[in-house]
C-alpha cells in the first residue's frame, strides 16, 4: 500500500518517541537521552537510550535501532502500514488504509481475531449488564463481593447458556465457518458448540488494552471451574499476566508489583484499593512473567495461600524472581483463604493490613523451614541448608550472600565458618552435578543438531520466527544448517515463502535430496512448534557447555596461576552454570529440587 511521505512525516511529528517507547518499559532521563531496560533482549543494567530530538532508538547491548516506526512494528507485530495506522491513531491523523492486501495472511488473521474478541467481549459485557437472563450471573458476583465498578474495569461479562447461541450470532454476523472455527471460541469435537457458555468471563487483556482471550468461570462451581482460551496468534499464555493493562501505571509509580493466584483475587485486590496487582492465567509463575514484570519496577510482593501448595508456588516463584534479578518478598495469608475471601469476609481494610507488612523470600522460607525440618537432627540440618543454599547462591551480590549465610548460622545457632564451608562445598558438588549430567544431545541420523532444526523449519515455516530470534548466522556451525538459514531469512524479509523458492535456492544437491527427502516425509508434523523450541534450547545449551568446557580446560591448565586471574575464571564459569541452569528451566519448569 501507499501512504504518502508527508503523512508519515506528520504522524513522526506528532509523536513523541519517548512517550510511545515509555508506554512500554521505563525511561529515565539522561541528559538528552533516556534510557532503560532494552525490551528486545533480556538485561539487567539499562543500555537502551532514546534520543528524542533525532527521533531514534539505539540498543547498546544488542545493537536494535530505529524510529517510532520500527520500535512499533517490532513491539506489536505489526507491518510498516499497521504501524503507521495505529501512531496516526494514536496522534490523531486519519489514515484512510484500504489497502489490506500486502498484509500477510497471517496478519489478516490476527486483526480478525482482535476484532472479533473485542466484540464478542462487548456483547457477553452487556448481557452480563443488561440481560434479565443474567440475573443469576449478577447475583453470583455480588454475593462474592464484586461491586459494578470493578465489574466495568474487568470489563466482565457472561456467555449464555445455550452452547450454539455465540456461533449463530457471530454467522449472522457474517463471519465465516471456516474462520469460527479457527478462533479459539468453539469446541473443536463439537462444530458451533461455545467452550464458555453458561460461564461468568474475564476477558484477558494485552499490555496494549486489546482483548485477546477469555477465562470462563463456571458459576456453581462445577468442574472445569474455570476454561481459559486456548493459545492463538494473538494469546500466549505465558506471555501474559491478568490485570496488567490496568495496573501498569500503579506498577511503575510503585515500584513493585503484588502477584496473585487467580482472576478473582486480583479484582479483590483492586476493589479494595490495591491496582498494582496481575495474577499468572492458570499457569506457574514463569521466567517469561519476571520479565515482563522487571521492564516495569524492581519488586514483587507474593500473595499465596497459606497451605502446601502455595508453599510450592511460592518457592518456585521467588526462585524466578531473585534470579531474574527482582526483590522479592512474601506475604503468607492464612491457610485457605485467598485475597478475594478476606475482601468478602474481612473487608478492604482487613485485606490492606495483611498486606502491609510483606517479608523478604529468604527470611519466609528460612522460617518455614526451621518448622518443617527437625534442626536438632544431622539430616534436619542438611535438608534445611540444601533448600536455602539455593537461595544463596543465586544471589550475585557478595554482601548478601554473606547476609544471607549469617542468618543461616543464626537460625542453627551455629558459628559462620561451618556453615560457610558447606556452602562452598554445595556450590562445587553442584557445579560437578550439572557438568556431569550435561550430556551433549547430537542430532539424528547422522545430521546435525543445527541442521535437523533447520530441516524442521523449512516443514513449519510460520516458527523460523523463533529461530531467527534467538540466533543469527554466526551461531550457527553447521555449513548445511547455515545455507538453509540465509534462505529462510530471505523468505523473511522479502515476507515470501513457498517450498519451491527454498528448493531453488540450494546450491548443494545433496542438500536439495535432503530436504525434499525430509519434506516429504511426516517427521515435523508432530507438534513442530514444541520441537523447534526444545531443538533451539538444546543448541543454545550445547553451545553454552562448550563453552564451559573449554574453561574448565584452562582453569584445570592454569593451577599455579595468580588468585584473581582464577577468580575471574571461576566467576565465568560459574556464569555459564547459571545460563545453563537457566535452559534447563525454561519453561518455568526451573529444577527446584524437592
Ligand atoms: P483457584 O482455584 O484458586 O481459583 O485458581 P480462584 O481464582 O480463587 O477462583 P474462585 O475464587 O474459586 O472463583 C487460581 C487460578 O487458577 C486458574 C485460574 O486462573 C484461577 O484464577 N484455574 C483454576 C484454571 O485455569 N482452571 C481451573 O479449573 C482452576
Ligand atoms: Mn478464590
Amino acid at each position: 500500500m501507499f501512504i504518502p511521505e508527508e503523512i508519515i512525516n506528520e504522524i513522526a511529528d506528532k509523536t513523541d518517541i519517548g512517550d510511545i517507547i515509555g508506554s512500554y518499559i521505563t525511561l529515565k532521563r539522561t541528559g538528552r537521552n533516556l534510557t532503560g531496560l532494552c525490551p528486545f533482549h533480556t538485561e539487567k543494567t539499562p543500555s537502551f537510550s532514546v534520543t528524542p530530538e533525532k527521533g531514534m532508538f539505539y540498543c547498546f547491548g544488542c545493537q536494535k535501532s530505529g524510529n517510532v516506526f520500527s520500535f512499533i512494528m517490532e513491539m506489536e507485530k505489526l507491518t510498516f502500514p499497521e504501524a503507521v495506522q495505529y501512531l496516526a491513531q494514536k496522534a490523531g491523523i486519519s489514515l484512510d488504509i484500504e489497502d489490506r492486501e500486502s498484509a500477510s495472511a497471517e496478519n489478516t488473521f490476527r486483526r480478525q481475531l482482535y476484532d472479533l474478541y473485542e466484540k464478542v467481549s462487548l456483547s457477553f459485557h452487556y448481557i452480563l449488564t443488561k440481560k434479565d437472563s443474567s440475573e443469576k450471573a449478577r447475583k453470583y458476583l455480588e454475593d462474592r463481593g464484586i461491586n459494578p465498578d470493578t465489574i466495568e474495569k474487568f470489563r466482565l461479562g457472561y456467555a449464555p447458556g445455550d452452547r450454539r447461541w455465540l456461533f449463530n450470532f457471530l454467522k449472522k454476523k457474517s463471519y465465516s465457518e471456516d474462520f469460527l472455527s479457527r478462533c479459539g471460541l468453539f469446541s473443536s469435537n463439537y462444530r458451533g458448540v461455545s467452550i464458555f457458555s453458561g460461564r461468568i468471563i474475564f476477558p484477558i487483556i494485552s499490555k496494549s488494552g486489546r482483548v485477546i482471550a477469555f477465562g470462563g468461570r463456571s458459576p456453581d462451581g462445577s468442574p472445569p471451574k474455570y476454561i481459559n482460551s486456548p493459545e492463538t496468534p494473538i494469546f500466549r499464555k505465558s506471555d501474559e499476566l491478568y490485570g496488567f493493562n490496568l495496573a501498569q501505571k500503579e506498577i511503575r509509580k510503585n515500584d513493585s508489583v503484588f502477584i496473585v493466584e487467580g482472576y478473582m483475587d486480583t479484582m479483590a485486590m483492586v476493589q479494595a484499593g490495591i491496582e498494582n496487582t496481575v495474577a499468572p492465567l492458570g499457569t506457574a509463575f514463569t521466567e517469561n512473567h519476571a520479565n515482563i514484570i522487571l521492564k516495569n519496577c524492581s519488586a514483587v510482593v507474593l500473595v499465596f495461600d497459606g497451605d502446601e501448595a502455595g508453599l510450592k508456588a511460592t518457592v518456585k516463584s521467588s526462585y524466578i524472581c531473585e534470579k531474574a534479578g527482582l526483590e522479592c518478598s512474601v506475604v503468607e495469608l492464612p491457610a485457605g483463604s485467598d485475597p478475594a475471601d478476606i475482601l468478602k469476609n474481612s473487608g478492604a481494610e482487613a485485606l490492606k493490613n495483611i498486606l502491609k507488612y510483606p517479608i523478604n523470600c529468604f527470611d519466609f522460607l528460612l522460617n518455614k523451614y526451621k518448622d518443617i525440618y527437625d534442626l536438632t537432627r544431622e539430616d534436619g540440618i542438611k535438608s534445611f541448608l540444601n533448600r536455602l543454599f539455593m537461595f544463596v547462591s543465586i544471589q550475585e551480590s557478595e554482601v548478601r550472600r554473606t547476609g544471607r549465610l549469617k542468618a543461616l548460622s543464626e537460625a542453627l545457632n551455629m558459628d559462620y565458618r561451618p556453615v560457610y564451608d558447606d556452602f562452598t562445598s554445595y556450590i562445587k558438588k553442584d557445579f560437578k552435578n550439572k557438568t556431569e549430567s550435561g550430556v551433549v544431545p547430537g542430532g539424528r541420523q547422522g545430521i546435525s543438531s543445527e541442521l535437523y532444526l533447520m530441516l524442521a523449519a523449512v516443514d513449519n515455516y510460520d516458527y523460523f520466527y523463533m529461530i531467527r530470534d534467538e540466533f543469527s548466522i554466526d551461531d550457527i556451525q553447521d555449513t548445511a544448517a547455515r545455507n538453509l538459514y540465509i534462505i529462510l531469512e530471505e523468505c523473511y524479509r522479502n515476507n515470501s515463502f513457498s517450498l519451491e523458492i527454498v528448493l531453488e535456492k540450494i546450491d548443494n544437491q545433496d542438500l536439495k535430496k535432503l530436504v525434499a527427502k525430509k519434506l516429504s516425509s511426516d517427521e515435523f508434523t508432530m507438534n513442530p512448534k514444541q520441537f523447534i523450541e526444545d531443538s533451539i534450547n538444546m543448541i543454545k545449551l550445547k553451545n553454552l557447555q562448550i563453552k564451559r568446557l573449554q574453561l574448565e580446560k584452562k582453569i584445570g591448565k592454569d593451577n599455579g596461576a595468580d588468585p584473581y586471574s582464577m577468580e575471574k575464571l571461576i566467576a565465568e564459569k560459574l556464569f555459564y552454570d547459571k545460563e545453563i541452569e537457566k535452559l534447563k528451566g525454561t519453561n518455568g519448569n526451573v529444577r527446584v529440587t524437592e
